[in-house]
């Protein structure tokens, strides 16, 4: 039997669904810490087992007559790293036998704060553990993008502190198809997979795919985190959370994120979703 994690969270639950298309409901567990979150998940016959990652005797209970888990990683800024040990220690406990873990893609060697760090300590424990493991590097939802540059279409420009930095964004959809297809086949066993874009796209890109959807001109203007980080602050978010976002920024300009793979294309079996179509969908949906 199988078990993801984060089941109620974007990715965990999409993931479900796509294993739900290829193997029966009997064969998946899902592991959520807020079970009436999960109704549609227990009447579509998924296991649905009960365990925060703080909760270590909650998680041996949930993980037992497992043999594959998926850790969904914790959100950042809420100690991670000892949510993903206690995860990975009671899987070994329970007897699980292989730990896919999602980190994030780390094309350059740029650390970002709290959540490379963090995804750096737990691969090593996990490789230390004694499972098996896979490790998946989650390139930077195109779900994400809203955030950096503002959820509206711009009137005339994008200001973001991303330099001349690029991205191979990914639809967190067909990531999970991606993480399902691994989950449910073999070869796997302590590989490391970029689960990224086919292509990888610039700013500049995004304002000229902008521009062409828009019928008006919209450019792309490097700034500098500080009145990047005002300027969110002004639309609402909380200072850390606009903090966090300039984080991204960076990440990107420095090329963490910038290198796209074509692994998610081959398990997909097609091109997976391109910046125009993203952009059509998501900031045109009536054109
Ligand atoms: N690649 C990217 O662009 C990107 C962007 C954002 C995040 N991420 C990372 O990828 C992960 C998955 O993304 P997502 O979009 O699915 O995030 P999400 O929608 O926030 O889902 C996170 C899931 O983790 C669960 N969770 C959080 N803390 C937990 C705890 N202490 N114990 C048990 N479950 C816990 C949440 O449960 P509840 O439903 O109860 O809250 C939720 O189901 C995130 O957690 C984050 O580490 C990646």
């Amino acid at each position: 039997m199988l078990l993801v994690t984060g089941a109620t969270g974007g990715l965990g639950h999409e993931t479900i669904d796509c294993l739900l298309t290829t193997i029966p409901a009997a064969e998946i567990a899902a592991l959520v810490r807020d079970a009436s979150k999960a109704t549609d998940l227990v009447q579509r016959g998924v296991d649905v087992r009960r365990a925060d990652y703080f909760d270590y005797p909650a998680l041996v209970q949930a993980f037992r007559g497992i043999e594959k888990v998926l850790l969904v990683s914790a959100v950042a800024f809420t100690d991670r790293v000892s949510q993903h040990r206690n995860v990975i220690d009671a899987a070994k406990e329970a007897g699980v036998k292989h730990l896919f873990y999602t980190s994030i893609q780390r094309s350059s060697d740029f650390v970002m704060p709290e959540v490379t760090e963090s995804d750096l300590a737990t691969e090593a424990y996990l490789k230390a553990s004694g499972l098996v493991y896979t490790i998946l590097k989650n390139g930077y939802y195109f779900e994400g993008l809203g955030y950096l540059i503002g959820s509206e279409v711009p009137e005339s420009e994008i200001e973001v502190p991303a330099g001349e930095g690029k991205a191979a964004f990914v639809k967190r959809a067909e990531l999970a198809a991606a993480t399902a297809a691994l989950l449910t086949s073999e070869a796997h066993d302590n590989q490391e997979y970029t689960l990224a874009g086919s292509e990888a796209y610039s700013f500049h890109d995004v304002a000229q795919e902008l521009s062409a959807l828009a019928g008006r001109p919209i450019v792309y203007k490097n700034t500098e985190p500080a009145p990047y980080i005002a300027q969110k602050v002004a639309a609402g978010f909380p200072e850390a959370v606009a903090k966090f976002f300039a984080q991204w920024d960076d990440a990107i300009k420095h090329g963490m994120l910038a290198v796209p793979d074509g692994t998610v294309e081959r398990l997909l079996g097609r091109k997976p979703t391109s910046l125009r179509e993203y952009l059509k969908t998501t900031y045109f949906p009536a054109n």
